[in-house]
């Protein structure tokens, strides 16, 4: 027995301002995500990520906090979040928030007060240099919409360094204050019944920033601080940290190398990412085998989240020029669809040309390999997006909910909406929304409902090894294999579009009566191991044993 929640959680990510509105004021809210409940407890979700929460002036779609102990009052009230807590927590449903600490918005009132006066108590709670600092135009996140990571302030007549946009002044994590006060934030949200954290941007949050010094130390020591705190207010409270670094770095994340696990839970896989979308651009597995082989031993409790989409870009940089060009011309040729020269502003359905058949097959194969699988709100459906909308709004339209107007998102008048809901064409509300897609057993919700009831009978992915098979299969045949204490499981997934034939027959003396629980189709001969056929994007996860 585990009581490690994470390792076996279905994780939904969204915004609250685009999931579903009760007011009709035009933006999501929180008793309108508390009505669609049932809706995610049916589909199997387990645990809910929710965007950031916080007030805030929403020049960075939430990640820019003016109150950290507070809800933004578009969404409701924090008696809402708490009833949303209870709710939610009545269908077996965990809710974790983003934490975003590495920064407030300039409107927080500790920027505010730090920039007017060197007596402020928070004026050491921001980094800030009295001279230009040299290396004030590099490190930036945002190439194009960000020029530096120093800005002067005129109130303070100081530099101030921002690792992102200028209106996201860095805490300095150096003052213990400051780390108090992370602290407090996080209890506070325990207390109210969260059950952890999405961290976001954590290489940057210890960064102990020093000016012209691009590579400033880094307190790893933070993170062990935190985790330990957080455990002791509550026992299984996870930390889900974001940290897209070099592969070398990873581990140090989750404990020292060769220590226990004492930092985060639970890292995002972006290595993985890039190379599943790589391998479904070249219908070629070698980079998830590369990928698989590559990755990190991690400590005792470390945990990978899967993920195809999350709610920024598709980010490409940690892929070679090569391949990130084969990337940008299968899934996203116009200049366009791309953002920041590294990523892709498209949601997988479009990306896959809405193709059915290629959309499970990608989807089977991330909720398959190792980790914890994290699913974008819509995805479940098949939303597209909206490129007329600027960077990253693109991907963060309303949810579809029905044939009614406004998607069934809102009553409000369509021109009182943020973002506008997708309407017409291929991935127009009218044709691509939940009610419709309920109703029908054939459709992709209905897939997923049955994809996820069927992860749930198999722990083996979240909590077992996950290897790849050297069987003789083609290029774009990937077979790879789940063991844990309760049994092993087999997968196989074309990522091509010809019918593959391979031959499992090695696997024979382990098997016990081989059958698969979840396939693109029926095929003939279930319980037969050696040639087994798998059609062109198709899949099969098969059973191999059960031993508990
Ligand atoms: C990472 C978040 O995912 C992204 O949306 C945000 O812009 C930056 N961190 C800054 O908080």
């Amino acid at each position: 027995m585990s009581d490690r929640w994470y390792e076996n959680a279905v994780v939904y990510c969204l915004d609250i301002d685009s999931f579903a509105d009760s007011d009709g004021d035009g933006c999501g809210d929180i008793r309108g995500l508390i009505g669609r409940l049932d809706y995610l407890a049916r589909l199997g979700v387990t645990c809910l990520w929710l965007n950031p929460i916080h007030p805030s002036p929403g020049r960075d779609d939430g990640y820019d906090a003016s109150d950290f102990y507070n809800v933004d009052p578009r969404f409701g009230s924090l008696g809402d979040f708490a009833e949303l807590l209870h709710e939610a927590g009545n269908r077996g449903i965990k809710v974790i928030i983003d934490l975003v600490v590495n920064h407030t918005s300039d409107q927080h009132p500790w920027f505010q007060s730090a920039r007017s006066s060197p007596e402020s108590p928070y004026r050491d709670w921001y980094v800030w240099s009295e001279t230009a600092p040299p290396d004030r135009n590099q490190g930036m996140v945002f190439p194009g919409e960000q020029n530096e990571t120093w800005s002067y302030d005129r109130t303070a007549k100081l530099w101030f360094y921002h690792r992102f946009y200028k209106f996201q002044p860095d805490l300095n994590i150096k003052n213990p204050a400051v780390r108090e006060e992370i602290k407090k934030i996080c209890s506070f949200w325990l207390q109210l019944g969260v059950a952890g954290f999405r961290m976001d941007a954590v290489p940057f949050i210890i960064e102990e920033t020093e000016p012209g010094n691009p590579n400033s130390p880094k307190d790893m020591n933070f993170l062990s601080e935190l985790r330990q705190h957080v455990q002791w207010r509550r026992g299984d409270a996870v930390l889900l940290a974001e940290a897209n670094v070099e592969p070398d770095q990873l581990v140090r994340f989750f404990g020292d190398e060769g220590g226990s696990g004492n930092r985060i839970h639970m890292l995002f896989d972006f290595m993985l990412n890039a190379r599943l979308v790589l391998g479904l651009a070249r219908e070629d597995t070698e980079p998830i085998i590369d990928a698989l082989r590559d990755s990190p031993k991690l400590p005792e409790g470390g945990q990978w989240a899967t993920f195809l989409r999350n709610h920024d870009e598709i980010d490409l940089s940690r892929l070679t020029a090569d391949q990130r060009q084969d990337v940008f011309a299968r899934f996203g040729p116009d200049e366009d669809m791309q953002l920041y020269g590294r990523g892709i502003r498209r949601r997988l359905a479009p990306m896959l040309g809405n193709d059915r058949r290629w959309l499970e097959l990608a989807y089977a194969l991330q909720f398959s390999l190792r980790g914890t699988p994290v699913l974008r709100y819509g995805e479940e459906i098949g939303m597209g997006d909206d490129l007329s909308l600027k960077g990253r709004d693109a991907i963060r339209t309303p949810m579809q909910w029905s044939m009614l107007p406004s998607g069934g998102f809102t009553s409000a008048d369509p021109s009182k909406l943020g973002r506008p809901v997708i309407s017409g064409g291929e991935f127009g509300f009218e044709k691509v929304n939940v009610t419709v897609q309920r109703q029908d057993p054939r459709s992709l919700l209905s897939w997923f409902e049955r994809m996820i009831r069927t992860l749930k009978e198999a722990p083996e992915i979240g909590r077992g090894t996950c290897t790849h098979v050297d069987v003789p299969a083609p290029r774009g045949v990937l077979v790879h294999r789940a063991d844990a204490a309760t049994g092993t499981m087999v997968f196989v997934h074309n990522l091509g579009t010809e019918p593959a034939v391979v031959d499992l027959g090695s696997l024979a003396e382990e098997a016990e009566l081989p059958n698969d629980v979840l396939a693109d189709q029926e095929y003939p001969e279930p319980g037969k191991l050696d040639e087994i056929r798998v059609e062109g994007h198709g899949y099969r996860w098969i059973r191999l044993r059960r031993t508990a």
